[in-house]
């Protein structure tokens, strides 16, 4: 999320409201009419079963499946709209299970790549150095190549990296 976009943002604010989602993949549907809603500050968990469609609900509010209907509002802007370089330009960062980091970068390429939504060198610093503090073992390891992390490690580079 960006510099900005946090600022703005007022404690107990409905920051993402999801209404009457439904995907469909071909003929089967996937989702159906499912309601969200997440108020700044919170925590919140989607249980269900394998299949249930709990990455499909993701992927939907990042923009990587397309919606049959419904609608998505971020911090009280329609986004239902919008295509998914704009949600992360927005501030609404997808990390994916199973890791997904670069392999032969460093820790820092990847943060670097990572920051590609700021515009200015200082400000990629900064951000890198906030999660650097988050995250000390990446920091302790910001010369070494991503696929050589341990399991958990390449987790907190995959979720730093947003
Ligand atoms: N790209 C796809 N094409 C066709 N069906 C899919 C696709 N992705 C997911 N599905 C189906 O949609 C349903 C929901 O999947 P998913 O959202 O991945 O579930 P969950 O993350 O809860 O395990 C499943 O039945 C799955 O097989
Ligand atoms: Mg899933």
């Amino acid at each position: 999320m960006s510099h900005d976009e946090q600022i703005n943002l007022k404690a107990n604010t409905r920051i993402l409201e999801v209404k009457g989602l439904s995907v469909n993949y071909g003929s089967i549907q996937a989702l159906r009419n499912i309601d969200l809603t997440i108020h700044t500050g919170e925590v919140v968990t989607l249980i269900g079963a394998n299949g249930a469609g709990k990455s499909t609900t993701l992927r939907a509010i990042s923009k990587l499946v397309k919606l049959h209907s419904g609608h998505i509002y971020y911090n009280g802007r329609n986004i239902t709209r919008h295509p998914a370089y704009k949600v992360v330009h927005l501030g609404i960062a997808h990390s994916p299970e199973g890791r997904r980091v670069l392999t032969r970068q460093t820790v820092l390429d990847n943060l670097k790549l990572g920051a590609y939504t700021q515009s200015n060198s200082a400000d990629v610093k900064a951000d890198i150095n906030h999660q650097f503090g988050i995250f000390p073992r990446l920091a302790e390891r910001r010369h070494q190549l991503a696929g050589t992390l341990s399991g958990g490690e390449q987790q907190m580079l995959a979720i730093a990296v947003l």
